[in-house]
């Protein structure tokens, strides 16, 4: 059984995927753009000093303040309200007093449950000025999110989402890691399928309109394999190599695929690319 399998899947299979319609489309709009906007205010407060207690504070208070709820806060037993994984730290980091320190890079995950529609999102920031090795490391997580959205269209699988990421990370000489996976979700937070960032074309579920999923790759340096930390939820590298995650909340439409968690702003792609092209 995966931690995936453990933790965050649906607690009984049924082989049934949702499709949804116009209006639940506009629900995870507003759900999608809310939680944008919640990663956007924190992109100005991730510097050197600043706690994760301090921004997973902020993320409440902005929940509160946009009549949201933090949907990790009292999940299976979650105590906080985002995620905040640092360096080595893959995903579900809790926040806690520790002060950034220049040189981190740390993913903030962001979910938020606005008029009963999930909105999860993450991306990478980074504290001061950092490593060469760790930018180039969030460039390739950014690239493989956006190569699986790019193969997200009516007809195509979850294999050929799998497919994008892990060729093109490979090609990289970085690695996907297995134990963790995106996700359907809308009314739930997490819901069938799930979304494996790495298989072959043709695999697994068909596409079908409707169908509301994230699409979360975790990105390792080095090799593929996690652990998780005695507290319960901290997954890292088990080789102690920098790792890297994007998270975008997607909705399946008859033209590909519609993301709803873009940030108003741009604020949603890492600003060390101004030679590529906006997307
Ligand atoms: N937001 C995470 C995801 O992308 C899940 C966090 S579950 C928590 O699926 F309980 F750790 F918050
Ligand atoms: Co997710
Ligand atoms: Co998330």
């Amino acid at each position: 059984m995966t931690f995936v399998d453990a933790q965050i899947a649906p607690t009984r299979k049924t082989g049934h995927i949702k499709l949804h319609g116009p209006e639940a489309f506009e629900g995870m709009r507003r759900a999608g753009r809310l939680t944008a906007e919640a990663l956007d205010m924190l992109s100005e407060f991730v510097t050197a000093g600043v706690s994760t207690d301090k921004l997973d504070r902020m993320a409440f208070d902005f929940a509160m303040d946009h009549k949201a709820y933090p949907a990790p806060l009292g999940y299976r037993g979650y105590r906080k309200s985002i995620c905040t994984s640092i360096n080595h730290v893959v995903c579900h980091g809790i926040p806690d007093a520790r002060p950034l320190r220049e040189g981190d890079i740390v993913n903030v995950d962001v979910t938020l449950l606005v008029d009963g529609w999930h909105g999860d999102s993450s991306r990478m920031y980074c504290v001061g000025a950092v490593a060469r090795r760790a930018e180039r490391l969030i460039d390739v997580t950014y690239e493989a999110l956006m190569r699986g959205v790019d193969a997200v269209k009516p007809g195509a699988t979850t294999g050929d989402i799998g497919w994008a990421i892990q060729e093109f990370v490979e090609s990289e000489r970085c690695s996907v890691v297995r134990d963790f996976c995106g996700h359907g979700l809308g009314r739930l937070f997490h819901d069938e399928p799930n979304i494996l960032h790495y298989g072959r074309p043709g695999e697994g579920v068909k596409l079908t309109p409707g169908m509301f999923f994230t699409i979360e790759p975790m990105i390792n340096l080095g090799r593929p394999q996690v652990k998780i930390l005695p507290d319960g939820w901290t997954a890292v590298t088990r080789d102690r190599s920098l790792s890297a995650q994007f998270e975008h909340t997607i909705g399946v439409t008859d033209a590909g695929c519609e993301i709803f968690t873009l940030s108003p702003r741009g604020l949603h792609r890492p600003p060390y690319t101004p030679d590529q092209p906006l997307r």
